[in-house]
């Protein structure tokens, strides 16, 4: 199960990804925003978010105007591993080296064709492990030192 949110910015880019996804058959679980109606993507990022760090979803998709005020709402949340991307090697590597757990696009930045192929190159790539979690470790032990 996927988590999905954006704000205002990002909502009509994750109506676009949610139709790619009901094509491949992944479900996913819509957090809002619900319209193009303003809100703060802060508030946004908090529930999809959270959803994943219970492990009621695997991984989130995020979406705000540029992706990037999101994914830094996103990484406040101890467990979240939140990337931006808008090229399909970083979406690639975020997952295989990083463990990225989400996925953040800019709804003015990208395309809906580059959008879908962010998200699938996000979510059919693994997380490699070896010296790659060692880092990943170090990334949470950082989140202990605040
Ligand atoms: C909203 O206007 C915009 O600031 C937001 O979507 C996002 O781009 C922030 O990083």
């Amino acid at each position: 199960m996927l988590a999905l949110g954006s704000d205002h910015g990002g909502y009509s880019l994750k109506e676009e990804v949610k139709k790619h996804l009901d094509k491949r058959g992944i479900a996913y679980k819509d957090f809002g925003a619900h319209s193009e109606e303003s809100c703060d993507y802060p508030r946004m990022a908090q529930a999809p978010c959270e959803a994943v760090v219970k492990g009621e979803c695997q991984l989130a998709l995020l979406f705000c105007g540029t992706g990037i005020g999101i994914s830094m709402a996103a990484n406040k949340i101890k467990g979240i591993r939140a990337a931006v991307c808008s090229d399909t090697f970083s979406a690639k590597m975020t997952r295989a080296h990083n463990n990225a757990n989400v996925l953040c696009m800019g709804g003015r930045v990208v395309g809906v064709g580059l959008a879908i192929e962010l998200v699938d190159a996000f979510l059919d790539t693994e997380f490699e492990g070896e010296r790659h979690a060692r880092r990943v470790g170090q990334l949470a032990d950082l989140e202990q030192k605040l």
